[in-house]
């Protein structure tokens, strides 16, 4: 039996209220069924569950209620990307019935009082946890950038649990959240040599096959991967293999040594990758493209030097005229990039910068794009499930993709 405080019990029994005691309800059962001691308070939440794509008429109805019985979430609490850009949805072709359905969920969150970033990066300026922070993230590349990146610590949560620990501001203390959890069991000894950023994605999606959701692959790279590969991998990771954590020696914060990324122990096996099992995904679960009608950068949202890669790649150059170059990124990176020279360079090249949404949470079947080039793996893994497979997804790096794309 998991142990409450005073105040919990307050909560539970309906002191605060109808919906907080239903928070209380489901936080207190989900630590029940993970053998959880006790509750923890939390500061942060970051909620997933935005898109009318994925969410549609059940959730309006939902957060319709709650805004009118007056609740009021209890932890500072972002949003995932929507889907589509707020000012520019018309530019992006969505429908109109389907903005209006998308307004109302956003306005419906902020009048929880939730913050509507609409971004999947949070963690970069928005909703930004310290090292060893507890925090309940429901996007899964937050979640895995939050534990193995920054060193904070966040189960993989889904969009109604952490709608009630961003109510009770309360989680159960389990799982990762556990320093015992954290340590890796399985070591990659990866060949990287050659790989380009998307390459790193590739190899989340090779070994999410491979692994259990319980593991916590410990990474060792014969050349030093940056934060945004590491971003690409851990993305892609917890996309084809629910990966919530991973740690890569001599860079990420609970793995100076391999020694401390093990916790002293041994690993179940090691798994040797070079670039010809990374790039044997491209055969195995994408389409060969001739020429796209989209390009899609930004899975997870783009931060301000992979925009300003882009930029850098074109040498003045344009986009073909019959295809969109879509860049998706969070309100804070767009307005930091307006204001760099290396804007005006992208937008000359035809290149359509937006905020709010991804290519994945867009209703894209409606919008009539059919042949999709990106250099993200998580997105190439979901927009074929999302789309009914109406769309076609190859990955490619983002040179290739600005070479071949331009003129
Ligand atoms: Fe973000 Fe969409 Fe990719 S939410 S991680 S850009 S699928």
């Amino acid at each position: 039996m998991l142990d409450i405080t005073r105040e919990e019990e307050r909560m539970l029994s309906g002191d605060y209220g109808e919906w907080t005691a239903r928070a209380m309800r489901l936080i207190i059962k989900l630590g029940e069924l993970n053998a959880a001691d006790r509750l923890v308070e939390i500061s942060r939440v970051h909620l997933s569950g935005v898109s009318y794509k994925t969410v549609g008429d059940a959730a309006i109805e939902l957060l319709r209620d709650m805004v009118s019985d007056g609740v009021k979430l209890k932890a500072y609490t972002t949003l995932n990307p929507a889907g589509m850009d707020f000012s520019r949805w018309k530019i992006m072709r969505v429908p109109e019935e389907f903005a209006m359905k998308q307004k109302e969920i956003v306005d419906l969150y902020q009048a929880l009082g939730a913050k509507p970033t609409l971004t999947c990066a949070p963690y970069l300026y928005e909703n930004k946890p310290d090292r060893g922070e507890i925090v309940a993230f429901a996007e899964s590349s937050a979640v895995i950038y939050a534990n193995s990146i920054i060193g904070a610590r966040t189960n993989r949560h889904g969009s109604i649990d952490a709608l009630a620990a961003a109510i009770a501001g309360r989680v159960p203390l389990m799982g990762l959240l556990l320093k015992e959890n954290r340590f890796g069991n399985i070591v990659i000894d990866v060949n990287n040599e050659k790989f380009e950023q998307s390459d790193y994605g590739l190899l989340g999606l090779f070994l999410g096959d491979k692994l259990a959701p319980t593991d916590i692959p410990v990474f060792i790279f014969k050349h030093t991967p940056t934060i945004w590969d590491l971003r690409s991998l851990g993305a892609a990771l917890a996309a084809s293999g629910a990966i919530a954590m991973f740690h890569t020696v001599g860079i990420t914060p609970e793995a100076k040594t391999m020694n401390e990324a093990l916790g002293g122990g041994c690993p179940k096996e090691k798994i040797i990758v070079d670039m010809r099992d990374v790039r044997s995904v491209i055969d195995k679960y994408f389409s060969s493209i001739e020429e796209p009608d989209a390009v899609f950068i930004g899975c997870p949202h783009a931060s301000l030097d992979e925009i300003r890669k882009i930029g850098k790649l074109l040498h003045g150059k344009r986009i073909k005229n019959n295809i969109d170059f879509w860049v998706f990124t969070s309100r804070t990176v767009f307005n930091l990039i307006r204001s760099d020279p290396i804007y005006d360079i992208i937008k000359r090249a035809g290149i359509k910068i937006f905020t709010d949404t991804c290519m994945v949470v867009t209703p894209i079947e409606e919008m009539g794009i059919r042949y999709v080039w990106t250099d993200g793996s998580k997105a190439a893994w979901y927009i074929p499930k999302f789309a009914e497979r109406k769309i076609k997804v190859e990955v490619k790096s983002i040179k290739e993709i600005v070479n071949k794309v331009t003129e």
